[in-house]
């Protein structure tokens, strides 16, 4: 039996939570011992919805319940703080991201973990996705052929946001990236991960603040990467301006093309060659097929309730069962420290462009 406690009962916890009591249920093997929030009425709805204790501070909780493993749910800015308690306390920490503002801080977290004994983990939630995996799964075994490019692009509506909302204003702007510190991990590994055996380094960033979103530092972000072996060019792009939100994930290679929309799941694979010659009347009827049998999938996906997140309880399925055989956790160190030092690369890029 693993004990486990949750800090930090905002939106994603539910996520967390579910997971938590879905697995209790079906293997006996996780016990959720104790929630912590600075909110009391969020704590005491969480500690009665899914029955156990309810702490309002991380300290009282850690020396109440001493949980093996605490998964950190509080916002960015909190969590070198809470990990750092919750490792010298003895407890394993599973924590959303971003672990840490940058990667020399990350490091200090995981050699803290190494030295007690213990892991420290990070949500990369998205790249357990199924259709993440899937489109992993087709680059790796060269279906679209060589891969020459891969570009993951957000596109969020900010400006009536709770990052926006000027009576309460939100810490996540006092990060290195300001309000794109809150996406950028997400956007960073799965670069890394659609494009499988390549080694990405930042060749260039522009950092822009094009909007009058009060608060923001930046609201949009260009960035290109390359990796010198493979020759791929990796693409993240951010706008907080645009509408409709769009979350997607595109692989190009010398034989197809496909893409993913996170925030409205399927697949879309595009074969675009006849021979040497391009065909937009083929292209178009393959582009058609694609999109149908895409927007099919999101039915189904949405009679199934299948969300975006669904990729967060197949992380945490594999984390608890990698604890239990004692095997390497899905989301390793190394994982982890590579984003963080990407990030440190667009972060360093940062003056210029600057709008
Ligand atoms: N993996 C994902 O897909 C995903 C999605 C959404 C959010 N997140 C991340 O999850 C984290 C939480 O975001 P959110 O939007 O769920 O919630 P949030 O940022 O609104 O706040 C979470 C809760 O933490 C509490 N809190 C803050 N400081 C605390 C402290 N010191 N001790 C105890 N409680 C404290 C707050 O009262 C709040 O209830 C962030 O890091 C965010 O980036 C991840």
């Amino acid at each position: 039996m693993v004990t486990v406690a949750v800090v930090g009962v905002g939106p994603i916890s539910e996520q967390h939570l579910e997971f938590l009591a879905h697995h209790n249920r079906k293997s006996n093997q996780i016990e959720l011992v104790g929630v912590c929030d600075l909110v009391s009425a969020s704590v005491n709805y969480a500690a009665s919805k899914y029955g156990c204790r309810g702490f309002k501070s991380l300290d009282e909780m850690l020396t109440t319940v001493s949980p093996d493993v605490v998964h950190i749910l509080t916002p960015p800015n909190t969590h070198v703080a809470l990990a750092r308690q919750c490792l010298e306390a003895g407890s394993n920490v599973i924590c959303e991201k971003p672990i840490a503002p940058d990667a020399t801080k990350a490091q200090e977290l995981i050699d803290l973990a190494q030295a007690k004994g213990l892991f420290i983990t990070e949500s990369h939630n998205y790249k357990f996705n199924e259709e993440i995996v899937e489109l992993t799964e087709s680059s790796t075994r060269g279906d679209l052929g060589e891969i020459c490019e891969v570009e993951v692009r957000m596109a969020l509506d900010m400006a009536e946001s709770r990052f926006a909302d000027q009576n309460m204003p939100n810490p996540i702007h006092d990060m290195p990236a300001g309000v794109i510190h809150d996406f950028i991990t997400h956007l960073t590994y799965l670069v890394t991960t659609v494009a499988p055996g390549s080694d990405f380094r930042v060749t260039d960033a522009n950092w822009r603040n094009v909007s009058d979103i009060p608060g923001f530092e930046w609201d949009n972000l260009s960035v290109e990467l390359f990796c010198e072996k493979t020759k791929t060019i990796g693409r993240i792009r951010f706008d907080a301006r645009t509408y409709p939100d769009e979350f997607t994930v595109t692989v190009r290679g010398t034989e197809a093309s496909a893409v993913n929309n996170i925030f409205s799941p399927g697949v879309t694979v595009t074969k675009l060659r006849m021979g040497k010659q391009l065909s937009p009347l083929l292209n178009g009827i393959a582009g058609g097929i694609g999109g149908v049998s895409s927007n099919a999938k999101d039915l189904v996906n949405k009679v199934k309730r299948k969300t975006p997140y669904h990729g967060l309880a197949v992380m945490l399925e594999q984390t608890y069962s990698a604890i239990q055989a004692g095997a390497p956790l899905p989301v390793s160190d190394s994982d982890i420290l590579s984003t963080a030092k990407l990030v440190d690369e667009m972060v360093a890029l940062q003056t210029k462009g600057k709008a």
